[in-house]
């Protein structure tokens, strides 16, 4: 059996979306993670994962590791034994590993559907939702659950936390070019850091984070209406108030100012900040240009994803 995630990228209210205000993301469907389950005479359940090169057996795996947590919390969900007969499981992905394009969250959604279907039961969207949460908070401690909701419906997601993702028509494609600074982003660091800051200064961070709250209504309204146009200077804003938070760092700085030189119409950093992705909004005609000219100022890699 066979199951795909995509990536997903946050468009805008990443951070003040921990503190109850609403954040848009898009699934990134130029990468993909892929699951199969397969019978197997080996005995025991074999994780293969080659891109983090994982070759491992279930019960070798430690009580908290996201995989193997993934295969024990569905079963124990299904209501079902783990299966005694020998599984092999490969997880192929061109998501990149830890640079906010979401490829746990991938890899936990496909692998959830790909087991279920192995076993012939249905899940929910809804339920592979809910699983795939409680993995992410192995993998980030406090996630707003933003990344599992987006991933799990593949849709772009207007998302509050602790309330179910609202999924939104885009009224007219727009496209996004997408530069990786090649450094880890610390996600648990940057959003603890934020924490701290905020308690320093309540009111200084609510009035921003009310300000991105502002700033994803509108965006979301946009892309809706088919002015996605629009969400250029959205994201110079937002970009901002994220520099005034200070989970920006020169490398990003550095992506985001090349990119609106080359001609893109906005730019921001994307997720967790100091490290991993900056997004820019561009006209198709200047999609090279600009994607050049942000490897030419530092990123690792671009690429070009297109929102519809
Ligand atoms: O770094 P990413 O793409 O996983 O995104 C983190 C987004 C934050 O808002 C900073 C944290 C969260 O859990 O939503």
């Amino acid at each position: 059996m066979k199951s795909s995630a995509p990536g997903k990228i946050i468009l805008f209210g990443e951070h003040a979306v921990v503190y109850g205000r609403p954040a848009l993301a898009v699934p990134v469907t130029q990468v993909q993670v892929e699951v199969n389950v397969a019978d197997s005479s080996n005995a025991g359940i074999w994780i293969h994962a080659p891109a983090v090169d994982m070759h491992a057996e279930l019960s070798a795996l430690p009580s908290d590791h996201p995989i193997g947590s993934v295969i024990h919390n569905l079963f124990s969900m299904l209501e079902l034994p783990l299966p005694t007969r020998g599984l092999e499981i490969n997880i192929e992905s061109t998501i990149p590993v830890a640079s906010g394009l979401g490829s746990g969250a991938a890899v936990s959604v496909a692998l959830t559907r790909a087991l279920a279907m192995h076993v012939e039961r249905s899940l929910s969207d809804e339920q592979v939702n809910n699983l795939v949460y409680e993995i992410e908070k192995l993998y980030h401690g406090t996630p707003s659950g933003i990344d599992n909701t987006v991933i799990t419906y593949a849709k772009p997601v207007y998302f509050i936390k602790g309330k179910p993702g609202e999924t939104f028509k885009v009224g007219k494609p727009f496209t996004i070019i997408i530069g990786d600074t090649g450094i880890p982003a610390p996600t648990k660091q940057s959003v603890a850091d934020v924490r701290r800051a905020w308690l320093k200064d309540t009111n200084g961070f609510e009035s921003m984070f009310n300000e991105i709250a502002q700033i994803a209504l509108i965006a979301r309204r946009s892309i809706e209406s088919g002015r996605p146009d629009m969400l250029g200077e959205l994201m110079d804003h937002n970009h901002a108030l994220l520099q005034r938070m200070t989970v920006s760092c020169s490398e990003l700085d550095a992506l985001v100012n090349a990119a609106r030189e080359a001609g893109a119409l906005g730019a921001k950093l994307s997720g967790g900040g100091r490290g991993g992705n900056m997004i820019a909004l561009v006209n198709p005609e200047d999609a090279e240009k600009v994607a050049q000219a942000v490897l030419s100022a530092g990123a690792k890699k671009t690429l070009t994803t297109e929102v519809s």
